[in-house]
């Protein structure tokens, strides 16, 4: 039959467990203040690009389990309202969590007793507690029940996690529980513990990846130093179970929506504590040095040194979202790349598979990659979209001035992109120049 879900809040993560939560079996009402998303939405719209989704919000809105409005007073009926609004990075890195406290004040007057009030987007650590407080009715459970879901992976994310976190106080028990039955049978671990730790839980992780990033960034310059080679030496390090093979790949950095604002929060959260958590403050530092070690090498492969004038040099960009498989641009590191290019004088032409347009003073987007190519002085892979390797890497040598490639994301295989031609310089794989 399925238990009465509130989701408030449509973006990713609302719209990912709204649908997903339908396609469980439950009957979902999904809150949005934007009118025009809504109006979108319940048209079987999605505008964010995230496979699946379309089709299971459009199964959901077909059954009729899933409805999608404007207006709160419709979870008046609910069990369980899952809290899905955005946590900006505000004031000196700390999560504002204004939007968060606005919305749950206006919740005792909305929902029945019982109802569980479930925080699913990354909240600071003690926002638990603070909005059992703003709530005022202890018969209103507040559960904590981060989401680790990827760009471009959330459906799948949440429909076969890695684990389920469940934080509540002692007396709150039976609702965590009621809401780690609403994901049904699955195989991954169900946690059940306080608050606190299931929201520091998110930080962790997230931070934590991004100093694994970092640390391999900073690892691929010493390979370029000692004649090394990061993809040897990452792989090495993957083999070790205690490491794991994922994010050991450098890159111009790591961004998107998530791990720098948490990076951040988790570093102003240790402050708060008067906790030193200077290896986060160096993932930070290092990440911010990532991007201008790409433009360096950019310049080394145009003019043969690392300082080399760009003024009115062509680029073609392969690249331009934070990661592959979304055309999410915000705090892109290829973007940075970009918009440091275009500061020294490139002229940029760029293609990505997931991005339409950004600001026409920095790069003019094309939707063919083999325009980028023309009279290029070099190419630089910026985003590891897979399809990049498929390429005709020929046909792009004979478009460009120079056949060069500057592989900021060791996407290629070096050897195949030589034979086409090209001079391949990847980050940590080749020895300083
Ligand atoms: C991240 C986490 O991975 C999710 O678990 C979490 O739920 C989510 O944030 C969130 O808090 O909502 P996402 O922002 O989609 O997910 O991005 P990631 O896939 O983690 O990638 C982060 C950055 O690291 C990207 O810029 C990516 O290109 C970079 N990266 C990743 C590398 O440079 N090298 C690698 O080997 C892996």
């Amino acid at each position: 039959m399925g238990e009465r879900v509130g989701v408030i809040g449509a973006g990713y993560v609302g719209l990912t467990s709204a649908a997903c939560f339908t396609q469980l079996g439950h009957q979902v009402v999904c809150v949005d203040n934007d009118q025009s998303k809504v109006d979108d939405l319940v048209r079987g719209e999605v505008t964010i690009v995230e496979p699946g989704l379309t089709e299971l919000v459009r199964d959901g809105l077909g059954s009729g389990r899933l409805r999608f409005t404007t207006e709160p007073p419709e979870l008046s009926d609910v069990d369980f309202v899952l809290l899905c609004l955005p946590t900006p990075e505000g004031k000196d890195g700390a999560a504002d969590v204004r939007v968060l406290e606005e919305v749950v004040a206006t919740l005792p007057g909305l929902l029945r007793p019982g109802c569980a009030v479930v925080t699913k987007s990354t909240v600071p650590v003690g926002t638990g507690t603070r909005l059992a407080e703003l709530l005022g009715r202890p018969d209103l459970p507040v559960v904590s029940n981060p989401e680790f879901l990827r760009e471009g992976h959330a459906v799948e994310d949440f429909l076969r996690p890695d684990r389920i976190v469940l934080g509540s106080v002692p007396e709150n028990r039976a609702a965590a529980e009621r809401v780690a039955a609403l994901y049904g049978e699955t195989n991954a671990p169900v946690w059940f513990t306080d608050p606190a730790s299931a929201e520091l839980a998110k930080y962790a992780s997230n931070a934590f990846l991004a100093l694994k990033v970092s640390y391999v960034n900073v690892l691929a310059e010493l390979c370029e130093h000692y004649g090394a080679d990061i993809r040897d030496v990452g792989r090495l390090m993957g083999l070790d179970s205690r490491i794991g093979p994922a994010f050991l790949v450098p890159g111009p950095g790591w961004g998107g929506s998530c791990l720098p604002k948490d990076t951040a929060a988790l570093l102003r959260t240790a402050e708060n504590a008067g906790v030193d958590f200077g290896i986060l403050r160096d993932a930070m530092k290092a990440n911010a040095r990532q991007r201008a070690a790409v433009v360096r090498k950019i310049r080394l492969a145009i003019t043969g040194v690392s300082d080399g004038s760009l003024s009115g040099t062509r680029i073609g960009l392969l690249g331009l979202a934070f990661k592959a498989g979304t055309g999410d641009l915000r705090e892109s590191p290829a973007l940075a790349v970009a918009r440091e290019l275009a500061r020294s004088g490139a002229v940029l032409t760029a293609y990505d598979p997931g991005v339409e347009a950004v600001e026409p003073d920095i790069v003019q987007v094309v939707d063919d990659p083999y325009l980028v190519a023309k009279d290029a002085a070099a190419l630089v892979v910026l985003t590891e979209w897979p399809e990049f390797r498929e390429l005709d890497w020929e046909r792009l040598a004979a478009a460009t001035e120079r056949a060069v490639v500057v592989d900021a994301r060791n996407l290629l295989d070096p050897a195949a992109v030589g034979e086409a031609g090209f001079t391949h310089m990847g980050l940590g794989t080749d020895p300083n120049r």
